[in-house]
């Protein structure tokens, strides 16, 4: 078993180009124990067959009810237990299968496919009125806007409500009872004016369990919203800062596989004491999935969409979104660059809460 070596899950700041923790947990073993943010071992995964046999492994719940009792739900951030809130994040078995069977063909690669163009006259229009002003910081408003206008129109919340969703995500890194309530209200709001269209947002509500309630729906649109901005918005900035001046068909893939956005998976807890790896994890352990380090290693893993029951359902999405601002930029601003140099440029490592450039300085009429 590992030690602990430092604190993976400390907010850092570093050269795009440094190396970050990701090697130093990865020496120290396929599955390793460190401090969690909320007190207490957490085991994280760095080895990745290791990884996909705990991906799949049903004694790992993502349950918060299995979180260790000493958490602090708020320091933790952890959503609401499944039975407080059951959604695609919280269940587990069959109950999370029937979730996932609703949202099936709203995201699929062929689904997604369709709505190619429209995806790029967003990220033309976007981009057109980010170059009006000559230098832009892409990572100030376009990254976050751009994956949320798409979000809203494919479920159909109206284009005016926009700034409510950019402004519910921004929220959402600050974690407290009362804000929390807050966030949740904006965002079911926007779910509700989702369903008076007939976007993605009613056909899931048609495609719901019986007796799915309201407030759970709400939760779902909540899910798709939050999880296609933190990501997208982060996978974002790398990409750009690549393709400008040098556009190529696979840049996408790379650039998700060298710097994910979620370097870490979310928690799972183990239902019972279970052993993984030849270690012995007593029940209620949190386990988390190395992505950064596992993806970094060198030998074309790539786990940047997790793995299993719960890889994520936006991935489609999410590369399609990718394609579109590269070609994009090729096709409308060939002459866009860097303001600094692409080693200057600086990224932020925020533990559970993802990993984005600070700052991205572009010329985009160059
Ligand atoms: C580059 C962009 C993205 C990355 C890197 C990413 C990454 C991930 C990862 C690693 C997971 C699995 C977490 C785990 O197993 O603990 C996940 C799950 C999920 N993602 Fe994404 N995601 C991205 C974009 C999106 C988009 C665009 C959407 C929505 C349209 C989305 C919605 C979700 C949802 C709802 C889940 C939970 C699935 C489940 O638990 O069954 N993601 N994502």
């Amino acid at each position: 078993m590992g030690v602990e070596v430092f604190d993976p899950f400390a907010t850092t700041i570093r050269l795009i180009g440094e190396p970050g923790p990701a090697a130093a947990l990865r020496a120290a073993g396929p599955i390793v124990r460190a401090e969690a943010p909320a007190g207490g071992p957490v085991w994280i995964v760095t080895e990745e067959v290791l990884a996909r046999q705990a991906l799949t492994d049903q004694r790992l719940v993502k349950d918060p009810a299995y979180a260790p009792p000493s958490w602090d739900r708020w320091a933790a951030g952890l959503e609401p237990t499944a039975a407080e809130q059951p959604s695609l994040t919280t269940l587990d078995g069959p109950t999370h299968a029937a979730l996932r069977k609703a949202h099936a063909p709203l995201l699929t690669a062929r689904r997604v496919q369709g709505y190619a163009d429209r995806i790029a006259a967003i990220a033309r229009d976007q981009l057109a009125a980010a170059a009006v002003d000559g230098l832009v910081d892409l990572m100030a408003d376009f990254t976050t806007r751009f994956p949320l206008t798409v979000i809203c129109e494919l479920l159909g919340v109206p284009s005016d409500r926009v700034d409510q969703a950019v402004s519910a995500c921004a929220r959402m890194s600050t974690y407290g009872p009362d804000e929390f309530g807050a966030v949740m209200a904006a965002f079911a709001d926007l779910a509700q004016a989702a369903l008076v269209d007939g976007g993605m947002a009613a056909e899931l509500r048609n495609r719901l369990p019986d007796g799915t309630s309201a407030h759970d729906l709400h939760y779902l649109l909540f899910g798709l919203i939050f999880a296609s901005q933190i990501t997208t918005d982060a996978a974002l900035g790398f990409l750009v800062a690549r393709v400008v001046g040098d556009p190529s068909d696979d840049l996408v893939r790379e650039v998700l596989r060298r710097h994910p956005p979620a370097p870490f998976t979310l928690w799972r807890f183990a239902r019972t004491e279970i052993e993984l790896g030849g270690v012995r994890l007593p029940e209620r352990a949190p386990v988390l999935v190395d992505i950064a380090g596992i993806n970094t290693a060198g030998e074309g893993a790539d786990l940047t969409f997790g793995a299993g029951p719960h890889y994520c359902i936006g991935a489609q999405l999410a590369q399609l979104e990718l394609h579109a601002v590269a070609g994009v930029l090729a096709a409308d601003f060939p002459e866009a660059r860097l303001a600094v140099p692409y080693a200057e440029l600086r990224r932020v490592d925020r533990g559970m809460q993802g990993s984005r450039l600070v700052e991205l300085p572009v010329l985009l009429r160059g």
